[in-house]
């Protein structure tokens, strides 16, 4: 039997703040005690993990003194030094503090985004420090409740400005950083700026700057929305612009589960690895989940493990299903290879397609799709 036991070769990275998650919810208050930082690193490198991620606030308070917060920042070096874990993104709270009850870069209140600002460059330097070449924006407070509250045109216009003024300081710093914006629609903002894929696509080409940002997709943020994740992450690499992205479970619209990775929508998991892994995405396999509140500290470990153990058995069954003959016989049959010829053959034009004969009767036929979804499926219920 192959064996599923994850090493750093597969990249797999978990966000501090998801194992670190305590069970606090709107509901109820914390159902797991404080899980020192060191402590998880030390364990998600036991299991098999390449790297972690933070928010600054993961790792020191955000009223910390400049001696408290360099104390915390070491014992996370001497962790990740230790362990040889890598730090690939970092990250900023825009979030938790009330200050940010409107929003960071996108508050009506100038000087909580020039604060916010100020926050995210600090942020920066840190994880230029620390090695990380992705700095992920994930605006959840940016956004409103009701509709005359926010001048949507004005919060664009100065997210705008935030991201392009962070920008000209990566640049000038001459940090090798890239951007990832992480689309969501709503949670915890009613309705949250750049909702989707789509819509963080269409800012992002508006930016001075537009090579140096692209996206950190979610599956459960896009699956919130009602889309096909694996179709969204397909036009992010289209474009050039899956710079990062965020695994984790979710069963359809509503509140983001953050269930482990393989969870939830399991179909549109295995979608996502065949994708993610045929279509050489080489970024590291980031985990954005909640190890669920029913959870001890064990159970928490249970869950990460889960995670990187899903993700294995889904890329071997997408190996498996590309590697087998009747596959390729199906995908042949199905045409499939025929969309990526152009249409308009090389020093054709659109008068010769206008002048060509077209028999019609001949070309209404079947497609074959159903055996080809049906082999899939067999190949992810471990039937082939
Ligand atoms: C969420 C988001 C966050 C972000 C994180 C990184 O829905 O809470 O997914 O977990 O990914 O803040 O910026
Ligand atoms: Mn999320
Ligand atoms: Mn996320």
């Amino acid at each position: 039997m192959t064996d599923y036991t994850p090493t750093p070769d597969d990249k797999f990275t978990f966000g501090l703040w998801t194992v670190g998650w305590n069970g606090q919810d709107v509901f109820g208050s914390a159902s797991r005690p404080h899980l020192d930082v060191a402590h998880s690193v030390h364990k998600l490198a036991e299991l098999g993990a390449y790297g972690i991620t933070f928010h600054d606030n993961d790792v020191f308070a955000i009223d910390a003194t400049d001696a408290e917060r360099q104390a915390e920042i070491d014992k996370l070096k001497a962790a990740l030094d230790e362990t040889g874990l890598k730090v690939p993104m970092a990250t900023t709270n825009l979030f938790g503090h009330p200050v940010f009850r409107d929003g960071g870069f996108t508050s009506n209140d100038r000087e909580v985004r020039r604060y916010a600002i100020a926050k995210v460059a600090r942020n920066i330097d840190l994880a230029a420090e620390l090695g990380a070449t992705t700095y992920v924006m994930w605006g959840g407070r940016e956004g409103a409740e009701s509709h005359a509250s926010k001048d949507i045109a004005a919060a664009l216009d100065r997210y705008r400005e935030a991201v392009n003024l962070l920008g000209d300081y990566v640049t000038e710093q001459g940090y090798d950083i890239r951007f990832a914006i992480e689309p969501k629609p709503n949670e915890p903002r009613g309705d949250i700026l750049l909702p989707t894929i789509g819509h963080a696509l269409a800012f992002i080409s508006t930016l001075d700057r537009p090579e140096m940002v692209g996206l950190n997709p979610e599956v459960g943020h896009e699956e919130m929305a009602g889309l096909n994740f694996a179709s969204g992450v397909a036009q992010a690499l289209w474009h050039g612009k899956l710079f990062h992205i965020d695994l984790n479970g979710q069963h359809g619209p509503r509140f983001d589960q953050d269930l482990r990775f393989g969870a939830g929508n399991l179909r549109g998991a295995f979608n996502l690895v065949d994708l993610l892994e045929s279509k050489g995405y080489e970024g590291p396999r980031h985990f954005d989940f909640k190890p669920p509140r029913t959870e001890d500290e064990d159970g928490v470990w249970a869950s990460a493990a889960g995670c990187m153990r899903n993700y294995l058995v889904l890329r071997e069954r997408a190996k498996a299903f590309r590697a087998d003959p009747e596959v390729k016989a199906a995908l042949e049959a199905s045409q499939v290879e025929e969309l990526s010829v152009p249409t308009l053959a090389e020093g054709e034009t659109l008068e010769d397609i206008r002048q060509a004969s077209y028999d019609i009767e001949k070309l209404d036929h079947g497609y074959g799709f159903e055996h080809l979804d049906q082999l899939a499926m067999d190949h992810l219920l471990g039937l082939r």
